[in-house]
This record gives structure tokens, C-alpha cells and sequence, in this order.
């Protein structure tokens, strides 16, 4: 029987100035595992408490390269200037409608600097551009002030509520579904 692989989004670096996504590596786990214990990463995303060095390990060596096998999606280190300051990717990908959504955190030394804002116009421009992406979706609770302002600096529309379709450690959430579409003005 013949199988063919998914298919998946290219193992690709991409770049913007001082700021690259590229592919997380094991020299990444310490500081992932810091920035994953932060209170605010710890608030909205519901991510394992305490998060240790083996859960980075884990994430690193597992998790991100079976997102990318399986064409579910895509995990990408960010780094200013060369030094790693967070996470952002792509899942739930559906090939067959052309869409998947985004993801995505800063360690606290990352924050504050239009970091994100950047890294996600970089990612979903990618998606849209060259990847075979008709629609990129962020999630985002409602009073995650932080995040909803990255959705909206990106370009992305806000459609409406999704009424308790998320969950942080704190129960059932919210979440205000935003897109991006290929043919959508470009921020
Ligand atoms: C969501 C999160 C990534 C946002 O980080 P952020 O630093 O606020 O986002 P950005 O990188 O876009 O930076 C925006 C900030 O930089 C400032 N900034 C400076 N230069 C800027 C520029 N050129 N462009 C945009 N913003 C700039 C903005 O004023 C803003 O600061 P302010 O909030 O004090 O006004 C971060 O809060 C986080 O990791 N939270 C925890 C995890 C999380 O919630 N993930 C998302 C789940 S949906």
C-alpha cells in the first residue's frame, strides 16, 4: 500500500531584521522552562506547574518535531538579535480548508517591545505567502489585554466571541476568535 507524507509546512528560518524564527534547540530548554514558569505565561496558557527542564526537553525534542511531522503545524524559536526570547507557532492546521491558528509567548525579558507584534505579521505573512495558508486564527481570552493588542497590531479581524472554547488552570475560558486571510489588507 502506498502512503504518502502530509503534507507539512517547510522547516524554514525567517528573518526580519534583528528579529529570526527558527527551529527550537535543547540549548533553548533552560530558558524555556524559566519563561514557562512565569506568573503572566502561567495565567494564559495552561502549561504544566511547575514546568521543569524535562517538560522544555520534552517540547523540544517531542512535541515540536511531531507538529511538524504530522503537518499538524509549525513551533519556531524567537530571537532578538540572536538571543532566544520566546515561542510562536502554528497548529491545528486544516489543509482541506486551508487554515490554521497561531500560538504564541514571550519570557518576560522579551516583552515590552513590539517583539511580538513583529514575529506574528512575520509568521502568518509566511503562512499566507508561501505555504498554501488561505486563513491564519488567533484565540485569545477576552481580558488577555497583552495578547489581544498582538492580534490587532498584526492585522488580524476580530469575528466574535467563542463562548467557554478555551481553558486556562483557572477553568473554562472565552475565547475572542481573530483571522487573517491571504487576500486581507496587509498590515
Ligand atoms: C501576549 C504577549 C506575547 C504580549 O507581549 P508584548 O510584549 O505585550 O507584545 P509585543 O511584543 O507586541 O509588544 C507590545 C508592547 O511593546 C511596545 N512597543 C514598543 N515598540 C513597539 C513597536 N515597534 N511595535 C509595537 N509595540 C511596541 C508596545 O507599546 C507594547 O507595550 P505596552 O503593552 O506597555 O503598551 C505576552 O504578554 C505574553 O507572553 N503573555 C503570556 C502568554 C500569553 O498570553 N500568550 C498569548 C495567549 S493567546
Amino acid at each position: 500500500m502506498h502512503t504518502s507524507a502530509p503534507p507539512r509546512f517547510e522547516d524554514a528560518v525567517l528573518r526580519d531584521g534583528d528579529l529570526q524564527l527558527d527551529a527550537l534547540t535543547v540549548l533553548d530548554a533552560p530558558r524555556i522552562a524559566e519563561a514557562c514558569n512565569d506568573p503572566q505565561t502561567q495565567r494564559w496558557l495552561p502549561l504544566p506547574t511547575p514546568y521543569s527542564h524535562d517538560d522544555a526537553l520534552f517540547y523540544v525534542n517531542q512535541m515540536a518535531h511531531h507538529s511538524l511531522d504530522s503537518g499538524d503545524g509549525i513551533e519556531r524559536a524567537i530571537r532578538l538579535d540572536g538571543d532566544f526570547v520566546g515561542v510562536i507557532g502554528l497548529k491545528e492546521t486544516s489543509r482541506a480548508a486551508a487554515k490554521t491558528e497561531a500560538g504564541y509567548w514571550l519570557a518576560p525579558w522579551g516583552r515590552g517591545q513590539g517583539v511580538m507584534t513583529r514575529a506574528l505579521r512575520l509568521l502568518t505573512d509566511w503562512a499566507l505567502d508561501t505555504q498554501g495558508i488561505g486563513r491564519v486564527e488567533a484565540h485569545v481570552a477576552p481580558e488577555n489585554g497583552a495578547s489581544l493588542g498582538v492580534a490587532r497590531r498584526a492585522g488580524f479581524i476580530e469575528e466574535g466571541l467563542m463562548r467557554r472554547a478555551g481553558f486556562t488552570h483557572a477553568g473554562p475560558t472565552d475565547l475572542v476568535l481573530f483571522s487573517r486571510l491571504a487576500d486581507d489588507p496587509r498590515p
